[in-house]
C-alpha cells in the first residue's frame, strides 16, 4: 500500500475499507468453499450447521443458532448490539454497516412482523450478499439500501434505535456519523454501538497504516474522545463500558494485519491499547 493516512483524503480512507470489505464479500460467495474453511454454503456441499466459534462468543443472545452459516460466516463485528439495544416488537431498528446482515437478522426477529430493520452499508458486494441473505432467510421486515453512515439515506426521526457492529472506527468522520445517527433517531431513542476503541494512541507506524485502518485498527478512537464526540451530537446518557479482548484475539488479528512486519509492534502491547466496548447513548425526548 503506498498511500499513508495522513495523506488520504477520507474518500481515499473509504475506497480501501470499501475495497477490502468488498473482497471479503466476494470471497465469501463466488469463493465458495475457500481452501482453509469447512464447507459454508450449499453449492458446495451440505449446509454448515455449526455457529463459527466466534459468532458464539460474541454474542449473549441465543437467537444467533437459527442462523444459516451463510449468514454466521460473514458476521465482522467486535460485540452484540442486539443484547445492548433491548428491542421491543413494533420497533424500526437502523443498522450502521450492516455487512453481510447478521445483526439485522437479529434485530428482526426481535421487532417481528410489525417493526422494521434497515440496514446501511456502501460496499456493493455486502449489499449483495446481505440481499441474498434476506431472500434466503425470508426477512420481510428487513431491507438493506446503500450508502454511507456519514450521509445515511432514511429520513430524519426515522428509527426508535440506531445499532452498529465494528463499524465507526472505520469512518474518517465519526463526528458525522453520530451526528446522523442522531438525526435519524427519533426523540427518546438509543444509540447501541459495540466498536473499537483505544486507551491513549495507538503507535504512528499503526496509525498510518491504511490496510490497519481497513482491518479496525489504526481508525479507533480513544473511548474518551469516542465518547466527547457522542455527546457534541446531541446525545445524553452517554455510557461506554470496555470489553477486553484476550491475548489470543489480538493475536490473530495482528498476524492477519501483519502487523508485527510493518509496525514491529507485539500482540502482547497492542492488546493493552486497543479493545471493544459496548455503547449506549440516547437522543432526549
Ligand atoms: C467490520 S464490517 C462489520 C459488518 C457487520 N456490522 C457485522 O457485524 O458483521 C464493516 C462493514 O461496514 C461497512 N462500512 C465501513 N465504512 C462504512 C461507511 N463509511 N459507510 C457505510 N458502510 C461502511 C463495510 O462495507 C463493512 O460491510
Amino acid at each position: 500500500m503506498s498511500t499513508v493516512v495522513k495523506d488520504a483524503a477520507p474518500a481515499d480512507i473509504r475506497t480501501v475499507v470499501r475495497e477490502r470489505y468488498g473482497q471479503i464479500a466476494r470471497q465469501n460467495t463466488a469463493g465458495c468453499c475457500p481452501s482453509d474453511r469447512p464447507a459454508a454454503s450449499d453449492c458446495c456441499g451440505p449446509a454448515r450447521d455449526a455457529i463459527p466459534a466466534k459468532v458464539i462468543q460474541l454474542y449473549e443472545t441465543p437467537d444467533v443458532a437459527a442462523l444459516p452459516g451463510e449468514v454466521t460466516e460473514l458476521s465482522l463485528g467486535c460485540g452484540d448490539p442486539i443484547t445492548l439495544a433491548s428491542l421491543q416488537p413494533g420497533q424500526t431498528v437502523l443498522d450502521l454497516g450492516s455487512g453481510g446482515g447478521i445483526d439485522c437478522f437479529l434485530a428482526g426477529r426481535r421487532v417481528g412482523p410489525t417493526g422494521h430493520v434497515i440496514g446501511v452499508d456502501m460496499t456493493p458486494d455486502m449489499l449483495e450478499k446481505a440481499r441474498a441473505n434476506k431472500a434466503r432467510l425470508g426477512a420481510e421486515n428487513v431491507e438493506f439500501r446503500l450508502g454511507e453512515i456519514e450521509h445515511l439515506p432514511v429520513a430524519d426521526a426515522t428509527a426508535d434505535v440506531v445499532i452498529s457492529n465494528c463499524v465507526i472506527n472505520l469512518s474518517p468522520d465519526k463526528p458525522q456519523v453520530f451526528r446522523e445517527a442522531f438525526r435519524a433517531l427519533r426523540p427518546g431513542g438509543r444509540l447501541a454501538v459495540s466498536d473499537i476503541v483505544t486507551d491513549g494512541p495507538l503507535p504512528d507506524a499503526i496509525k498510518q497504516d491504511l490496510s490497519a485502518w481497513a482491518g479496525c485498527v489504526a481508525g479507533a478512537w480513544d473511548a474518551r474522545d469516542y465518547v466527547a464526540a457522542i455527546e457534541a451530537a446531541g446525545f445524553v446518557d452517554v455510557k461506554l463500558t470496555p470489553v477486553y479482548m484476550d491475548k489470543a484475539t489480538i493475536a490473530e488479528a495482528a498476524d492477519q494485519l501483519e502487523l508485527g512486519d510493518c509496525a514491529g509492534i507485539s500482540a502482547e502491547s497492542l492488546s493493552k491499547t486497543i479493545f471493544s466496548a459496548k455503547v449506549v447513548a440516547y437522543k432526549p425526548a
